[in-house]
């Protein structure tokens, strides 16, 4: 699989910016090869984006997902509701979800599902507080994340999904994980998925994303890392020179 870089524009922007941004990110995605690219934009401009990016290769992902189909779940998106719109992927348990918005591991789990069964590739964001961090929780904390999630999947959904690992103090602080960082963690998760999955799939089923400040001054260390298999970008990913400047780090 190549690897992939996914633009994450959290709520920023109005339907222009978000349709003026998505031109320009299909136009120099056509030069790049060897790499996916993705972007999450808000909800409201999933629709007009699905039409200005119909024919390319830019994958359109949904920054979150609710795992019933449908019902009484005022505020939430069904996966359904996604693919229609020709999502590609969901970005679920990314950190502020998890801190901001106090959702579990099992809500994260549930996301995590319910993408599988119907077709959406989710991207299972892990990752650690610096506090976790800074007493030697790290490996434990994304053992949690990713056993509460991996567990109750099934063999058909090996190589279904991706994950990003993204450092909570690293995300939108100007502070990334250092390579040497981020090598030991991605390590680590291959090594877990063999014990999550067992031989059945492990690493080259699901790619592993580093996220957290990444940059056009600081991607080329980042993607030089084994088994960083693409990024999840926030704020450099607002301005499409510096998204595509990112991107091409990988081809
Ligand atoms: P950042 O955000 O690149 O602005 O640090 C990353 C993310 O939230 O996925």
């Amino acid at each position: 699989m190549p690897p992939l870089v996914v633009g994450n524009w959290k709520m920023h922007g109005t339907q222009q910016m978000a349709l003026s941004l998505a031109r320009k990110v299909k136009r120099a995605a056509r030069e790049l090869r060897g790499v996916e690219i993705g972007v999450a934009p808000p909800f409201t401009a999933l629709p007009a984006l699905a039409r200005v990016l119909k024919d390319s290769p830019v994958a359109l992902v949904a920054q979150n997902v609710h795992w019933q189909a449908a019902g009484a779940f005022t505020g939430e998106i069904s996966a359904l509701m996604l693919t229609e719109l020709g999502c590609r992927y969901a970005i679920v348990g990314h950190s502020e979800r998890r801190h901001i918005f106090k959702e579990t591991d099992e809500h994260v789990a549930r996301r995590f599902s319910a993408c599988l069964t119907d077709a959406l590739r989710p991207i299972l964001c892990v990752g650690e507080t610096w506090p976790e961090r800074r007493r030697g929780a790290t490996e434990r904390v994304l053992e949690r994340q990713l056993d509460s999630a991996l567990k109750g999947i099934g063999k058909t959904a090996i190589g279904k999904f991706d994950i990003a690992y993204e450092p909570v103090w690293a995300i939108g602080t100007g502070h990334n994980a250092t390579p040497e960082q981020v090598s030991a963690v991605h390590g680590w998760i291959v090594k877990s998925f063999r014990r999550f999955l067992g031989d059945r799939g492990h690493k080259r089923a699901s790619r592993i994303l580093y996220g957290g400040s990444v940059r056009p001054d600081n991607c080329a260390s980042l993607a030089a890392v084994d088994d960083v298999d693409g990024f999840l970008v926030g704020g450099a990913s607002l301005d499409a020179e510096s998204f595509v400047a990112i991107a091409r780090a990988f081809c």
